[in-house]
């Protein structure tokens, strides 16, 4: 029996309120309208954001919503308008947009579509929403919400991918994945032979680690105040550990020491102010890159201008800088020809039951990633 045009109910963990876990509901979900496309989400990642959202956000006003943007699962059915889709389809969402036809779009140096949240709100969240429950709208955070059986997103934040990807596996290049390896590779642009840091080792700082070494860096220093993290950081690539409660001196002061005079280029991928300065002065001065990837939009960042007079770039990186729509099959195609690592990744293997479980574990630096299995395939 199709469920085309219809309403589909189905089960979601909904966030009522900021600072509370989050509630399994059955929902409603309105069929696909203009160039949208219904989507039976099979496995979602658990990443910071959705974290950061729930917990530390200043965003009160986008609630109650679906949290969850790094899945990955089938077409159920297609909008007016919709042909690039079909049902039955293998996509990812896309947490940025690549709708083609803005003049972001349209610039080669560019990934930051007009048409997605990062410039059209500051919400993170879609006004507009195919949720309801309990009479209620629920939004739909960054116009996504992978942890619902089923979502409505517009095509242009959706990518078609290989239909032999495995989705369980695939649902990391949503989000944190593609972020760290094209910080690396497309915003850092990591030359070979050169040195390079990164800051934390969480699921984005590993695949900075990964982007690096597949651009070619000689050395890469891991730098993360958790040592058992290190083991994990060397399979991805990492060359050296540092870790900054071994030493009484800043780390900045740590690294030039080790690599006379500073790295070519640094990552902070951790989200705090302090890191990103830190990241900043650890740069060789001359000619060295530091890349922002963590997200923070509550608090302001300082440093001394004669950082940057001295011949230091400081960069930020919004999803790798990576087209989503053209960069994410591609990424799924370099996973399966073995060129990128996503099981290292995976922690944990848990349900959408398990959800407040998985966030706790992400809180307490207990787990890279946890991925939710959400709908049988
Ligand atoms: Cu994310």
């Amino acid at each position: 029996m199709t469920t085309a045009g219809k309403v589909i109910k189905c089960r979601a963990a909904v966030a009522w309120e900021p600072n509370k876990p989050v509630v399994m509901e059955e929902i409603e979900v309105a069929p696909p309208q203009a160039n949208e496309v219904r989507i039976k989400i099979v496995a979602s990642g658990v990443c910071h954001t959705d974290l950061y959202h729930l917990f530390e956000g200043k965003h009160k006003d986008s609630f109650p919503m679906v949290l969850g943007h790094e899945g990955a699962g089938f077409v159920e059915s297609v909008g007016p308008g919709v042909t690039e889709f079909q049902p039955g389809d293998k996509v990812i969402p896309l947490v940025v947009s690549q709708c083609g036809e803005c003049r972001f779009c349209k610039h080669p140096k560019s990934n930051h579509c007009e048409q997605g949240w990062p410039s059209s709100n500051s919400v993170m969240c879609t006004r507009d929403s195919r949720f309801t429950c309990k009479g209620q709208k629920i939004l739909q955070f960054l116009e996504i919400s992978t942890f619902s059986e089923y979502t409505v997103i517009n095509q242009r934040a959706v990518a078609k991918i290989d239909p032999a990807a495995p989705l369980e596996k695939v649902c990391l290049l949503g989000c944190g994945v593609s972020t760290g390896y094209g910080a690396a590779v497309n915003t850092a642009q990591v030359e070979p032979g050169s040195t390079c840091a990164v800051f934390g080792l969480g699921a984005v700082g590993l695949a900075a680690v990964m982007g690096c070494k597949a651009a070619g860096a000689k050395r890469i220093i891991a730098v993360d105040i958790n040592p058992d993290k290190f083991e994990r950081g060397k399979v991805f690539g990492a060359t050296d550990f540092v870790n900054p409660k071994d030493h009484s001196k800043p780390v900045s002061e740590v690294l030039h020491e080790m690599t006379n005079g500073g790295v070519d280029f640094s990552l902070e991928c951790v989200g705090s102010v302090e890191v990103m300065r830190s990241a900043l002065e650890s740069c060789v001065r001359g000619w060295g890159v530091s890349v922002v990837v963590g997200w923070t939009d509550l608090e302001d960042f300082s440093a001394r201008p004669i950082q940057l007079l001295s011949g230091r770039t400081w960069k930020g990186s919004l999803f790798g800088g990576f087209k989503s729509k053209d960069g994410v099959p591609e990424m799924v195609k370099a996973y399966l020809a073995k060129k990128v690592k996503l099981d290292e990744f995976i922690t944990h293997n848990m349900t959408l039951d398990q959800v407040n479980e998985a966030m706790e574990l992400m809180k307490h630096g207990q787990c890279i990633r946890a991925i939710l299995s959400i709908s049988p395939q």
